[in-house]
Formats: structure tokens, sequence, C-alpha cells
């Protein structure tokens, strides 16, 4: 018998792909079946180098991510709730510092464990219906995915304890006003938007993008000074390509360049 897969993937176009997070019934429900999976498509993901941005999502037409799974977690021991914590951690992690740009596609509730995925991508597009929220806390414990580290620097300490603490469960609209979302677009139109962008993205040269994404990264935990040095040595390390030359010959010649990502 062959199970179904737990991440769907396909390819909007040459160069980007869409991972799907397939548990509709538990509302795509984090477990480690699903997280090994999705770390795997990662993987293969960023050794493929046409592949130049990633877009994450949900199935069915209710959840992006409703949490972490409860059933699997109720009975955890100690041992076991750190073990599900770190390797959690460490997938949030590896999104976060994938070398391609990740778009979180996010078509509905977003909790918990959920809410903690979309944290880690690059950016957050929302549909109208979708809905965020830790309510962790009414399970007897909190965010334990990065949330309690990445919520706060994206939405301001006083928002992310407001959010961790009552557990309160907020609009598409409300995220956006607090800054956790990029931008909230019509249930029907969310994939068609967040296509055209990752296509935008992947339309440009991969080298730059790369060392930015590294660059911003890296640079966000540091003191300006070693932040702005990272920023000058890898900026300059773009005059080492073709696709700097291009970029700039077609910018003087009044064309579109064609970048080669070399
Ligand atoms: C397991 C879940 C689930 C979850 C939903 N389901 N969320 N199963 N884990 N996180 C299941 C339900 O049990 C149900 O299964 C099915 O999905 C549909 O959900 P309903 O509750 O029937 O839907 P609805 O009434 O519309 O309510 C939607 C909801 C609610 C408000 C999102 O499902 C809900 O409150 N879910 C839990 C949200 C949550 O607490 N998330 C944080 C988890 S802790 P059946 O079989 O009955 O149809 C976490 C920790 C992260 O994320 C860190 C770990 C280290």
């Amino acid at each position: 018998m062959t199970s179904e897969k737990l991440i769907l993937k396909e390819m909007k176009n040459d160069s980007v792909a869409l991972l799907k997070i397939n548990r509709p019934k538990a509302l795509n429900a984090l477990n480690v079946e699903v997280l090994k999976e999705l770390y795997n498509e990662l993987q293969e993901i960023e050794k493929d180098e046409t592949v130049k941005c990633v877009i994450i999502t949900g199935s069915g037409e209710k959840a992006f991510v409703g949490g972490a799974d409860i059933g699997s977690m109720k009975d955890m021991d100690t041992v076991e709730a750190r073990k599900f914590s770190e390797f959690g951690n460490e997938v949030m992690t590896y999104i976060e510092n994938l070398k391609i740009p990740v778009i979180a596609a996010i078509n509905g509730y977003a909790l918990g464990g959920g809410l903690e995925l979309a944290l880690s991508a690059d950016i957050r597009i929302a549909s109208e219906n979708a809905k965020f929220g830790t309510p962790e806390i009414n399970l007897g414990i909190f965010p334990g995915f990065g949330g309690t580290q990445r919520l706060p620097k994206i939405v301001g300490l006083h928002k992310a304890k407001e959010l961790i603490f009552t557990g309160e469960i907020i609009t598409a609209e409300d995220a956006k006003e607090a800054n956790l979302i990029n931008k909230v677009v019509k249930q029907e139109e969310l994939m068609e938007v967040v296509t055209k962008m990752a296509s935008k993205i992947a339309s440009k040269s991969s080298i730059p993008l790369k060392l930015a994404k590294q660059v911003i990264n890296r640079g966000y935990e540091e003191p300006i000074e070693t932040g702005s040095l990272m920023e000058t040595s890898s900026f300059s390390v773009c005059f080492s390509t073709e696709d700097q030359k291009e970029g700039m010959e077609a910018f003087l010649e009044n064309r579109k360049p064609t970048f080669k990502d070399k």
C-alpha cells in the first residue's frame, strides 16, 4: 500500500516550486512525519539550482496549518517534547536560511506551529479568510517552533506578548495592521498573486538574490558596523558576475536584462 504524500510538490514554472502541506482533514497539522517530508523536499529544492523561489501553502480551503499536531503531542514526556521542539526549530531555521526566497501563501488558519512556519518564510501573503494566532496557552503550553523568538522581531515585543499570553486569534486585516504579513488578497486570487510575485523574484539573477537574503538575515542580529561590512563584502562580489554587467548594460541600452545566474 502506498501512503499518501504529506507534502505535494508542483512546479509553477521552471524556476518556482510550490510545496503544499497535505493533511486537509486535520487542518494540515504538523507532526514529525510532515516536518520530515517538508525538510526533505526543501533539501531537494535547495540542491536544484534551477529553482529560484519556493511557495509554501496548505491544502484545502480552511487552513494553512492549524498548528502542531495536538494528538501526537498529548502524551509526550519531557524528552519527547524537547526532541519535537528541537526538530521543529531546526526545520523552521532551515526554511529561514534557505538560500532562495520562500513565500508563505496563507490560505486559512495559521495557528501555533502553523504561524511559526509562516514566520520562517521571507514573505507572507494571506487570503482574506486567513486567521492568525498562537493559541498554545489554551493547551497549557507556549510556542515551541521558534515563535517566541521570531514573533517579537516581526510584530514587536508588546504585540507578540499580547498574542502569546492571550492566545487570541486575529483576522488577516488585523495581522496586516500588526505587520505580521505583507499583504492580504481575495481568497480566489491568492495563488495567482503569490505565483506572480514568486515568478518576478525568480526572474532576477540568483546571485544578488541569495547574497541579499544572507546579508539581511545575518546582519539583522549584528551591530550596524558588522552588518554594513557584510553588505559591502557581498555587494562587491556582484561585480564579478556577468549578471551585474548585463543588468547595468541593459539599463543603459534601455532594454530588459537577460540574467544567466552567472
Ligand atoms: C491536530 C487538529 C489541529 C491540530 C485542527 N485539527 N487543528 N488536529 N492538531 N493543531 C483537527 C480537528 O481535531 C478536527 O479533526 C479537524 O482538524 C477540523 O478541525 P475542527 O476543530 O473541527 O474545525 P473548526 O471547528 O472549524 O475549528 C478550527 C480551529 C480548531 C479553530 C482551527 O481546529 C482549533 O482550535 N485547532 C487547534 C488550534 C491550535 O491550538 N493550534 C496550536 C497547536 S499547539 P476531526 O478528526 O475532529 O475532524 C502548537 C505548538 C507548536 O502548534 C510547537 C510545538 C513544539
